[in-house]
């Protein structure tokens, strides 16, 4: 069993929010789409965040590991899913949100290639080994010229256990400037907000733009 089957059977989900992401009123104005625009959600969980894509008139196509943060997201909002097994995973849709019970490394949605993808909270969620895994794969999965907002965290290492998981601005820049336009729009110093137990830690909002 994964850390994430146990973190969500015993219900440790202290990343899940129960509003929109503040980043996204703010700042998914930044990228340049149309409201038709297919949006990817990689390791979704069972943001709140899908259902804000989904009012500014976007397809949202969300990827999760665990079943139990699928079937929470549809009975949340009181919603009854359709469910589909595919090859890759188990495709749960409502008419304009759609999760797929997956593994992001192996999925193959069937409304790829997107125009646009969200990541909060799902890079920072993988150990360094995986993050260029998760570069490839949103290549395959996203059109030239396709945008991501992603928001991330940085620390020292050392003075915490991930996840989340500290990734500098460097690494952001090194994983993706072979593929991406690398924007950093937001900066902010989280241990003024937060009084978090760490020497240093903060937060960072890119914008990427697939070449
Ligand atoms: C830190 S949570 C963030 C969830 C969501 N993005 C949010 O903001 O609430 C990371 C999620 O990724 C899922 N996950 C981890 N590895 C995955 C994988 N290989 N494929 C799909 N989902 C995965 C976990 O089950 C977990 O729900």
């Amino acid at each position: 069993m994964s850390i994430w089957h146990q973190r969500w059977n015993e219900n440790r989900i202290g990343f899940h929010r129960l509003e929109a992401n503040p980043t996204l009123d703010e700042h998914w104005s930044s990228l340049a789409l149309q409201n038709s625009a297919k949006v990817l959600v990689p390791l979704c969980g069972k943001s709140l965040d899908m259902h804000w894509l989904h009012e500014q008139g976007h397809t949202v196509v969300g990827i999760e590991l665990v079943e139990k943060a699928v079937k929470q997201f549809f009975e949340d909002a009181s919603a009854s899913a359709v469910v589909d097994k595919k090859p890759t995973g188990t495709k749960y849709s409502t008419e304009s949100i759609h999760i797929y019970h997956a593994d992001f490394f192996e999925v193959q949605p069937d409304e790829a290639p997107f125009d646009a993808w969200y990541d909060r909270a799902a890079l920072v969620a993988l150990p360094s080994s995986m993050r260029q895994a998760y570069v490839e794969q949103l290549c395959n999965l996203t059109s030239k010229g396709s945008q991501g907002l992603m928001v991330t965290f940085d620390y020292p290492q050392n003075e915490m256990q991930g996840p989340p998981f500290a990734l500098p601005d460097s690494e952001v820049e090194s994983l993706f400037s072979k593929h991406f336009q690398v924007l950093r729009i937001q900066w902010s110093d989280l241990l003024e907000e937060e009084q978090r137990d760490l020497s240093r830690c903060s937060l960072s909002v890119f914008v990427l733009t697939r070449r």
